[in-house]
């Protein structure tokens, strides 16, 4: 069987709304080959049907390529947390495209896996770091997605705090403002330019004021129990930074001292919602085929 692992991703990391992302070191695989009819194994009965994620992305490609649908027998196997803002959709989008691409023999270029990703996803903040790994910056223009990575220091150290319910990402759009002020698209611009050199350099005290945002989360949080409760907390358990991931609930957080994950351990066994505690970092390379093939553009 074709074998792809795709990491999970924190998208709009502070200021770089619907911009930048970070791939990170959890990661769903997903494996295929071709079979008599369509069979999915690994995730609900409800979701094992022509309506999974990862088989209408596989036959995207085919729809794409103009070659007619062949059944497939794809394998699940999933780690990263679904509707939390931990890019898990585009795990399966991009599972399912280089799943067909592999299976097809490789006929698509990396643009044109990047950009159908896109087509699918509808946006490239989480496409673009699960698929090239790092720290991904990203714009769309005409319908075309173009991406570049920038350095970030690999000994980053990042604690997400999960709650046990979901957010929908459409939720969460439907709450954003139509438009904002000056002030406010010059205080993201400055701090997305800013914190971007200084996850390069390490500078943890200019990046803790640089991930500051007033584009999403001062809409956003309010759709998340126990948002300021978990600010609050992890800042007194040492926290660098703290930002919402992607459209949430997730709220990710960098941290440098030895006894930070299991002081905020401790912290949040008191609130209501259960929150799960998971030290993550960077990774670097992005989408895997188990044979070796990378998809990184660099
Ligand atoms: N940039 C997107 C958002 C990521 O924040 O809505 C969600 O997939």
């Amino acid at each position: 069987m074709i074998r792809i692992e795709v990491p999970a991703t924190t998208a709009n990391i502070g200021p770089c709304f619907d911009t930048c992302g970070i791939a990170l070191n959890i990661y769903n695989s997903f494996s295929f080959e071709y079979a008599d009819t369509l069979l999915i194994e690994g995730c609900d009965e409800a979701y094992a049907n022509e309506n999974n994620l990862v088989f209408t992305s596989y036959k995207h490609v085919f729809d794409y390529l103009k070659l007619p649908l062949r059944n497939v027998h794809i394998i699940i196997q999933a780690n990263v947390p679904v509707s939390r803002g931990l890019g898990s959709s585009s795990t399966c989008i991009i599972g399912g495209v280089l799943g067909a691409n592999a299976l097809l023999d490789y006929p698509l270029s990396k643009d044109e896996i990047f950009m159908l990703c896109t087509e699918i996803e509808g946006h490239p903040d989480n496409i673009a770091p699960a698929l090239f790994g790092g720290l991904t910056a990203s714009l769309m223009t005409d319908g075309k997605p173009y991406n570049v990575n920038y350095d970030i220091n690999k000994d980053f150290k990042f604690c997400a705090c999960i709650p046990n319910f979901e957010l929908k990402t459409s939720l969460a759009r439907s709450v954003l403002p139509k438009e904002v002020t000056y002030h406010d698209a010059i205080y993201n611009v400055s701090r997305a330019a800013v914190s971007l050199k200084c996850w390069e350099t390490k500078d943890y005290e200019l990046l803790s004021i640089a991930l500051d945002d007033t584009l999403h989360q001062p809409y956003r949080s309010k759709l998340i129990d126990e948002y300021d409760e978990i600010m609050e907390l992890s800042k007194k358990a040492g926290a660098i930074a703290s930002f919402i991931s992607g459209a949430g609930p997730t709220i990710m957080t960098i941290y440098d001292n030895d006894d930070y994950v299991d002081t905020l351990k401790s912290f949040v066994k008191d609130l209501h919602n259960t929150w799960t505690i998971m030290p993550l970092k960077v990774e670097l390379n992005g989408a895997l085929e188990r044979n070796g093939v990378r998809y990184n553009g660099r």
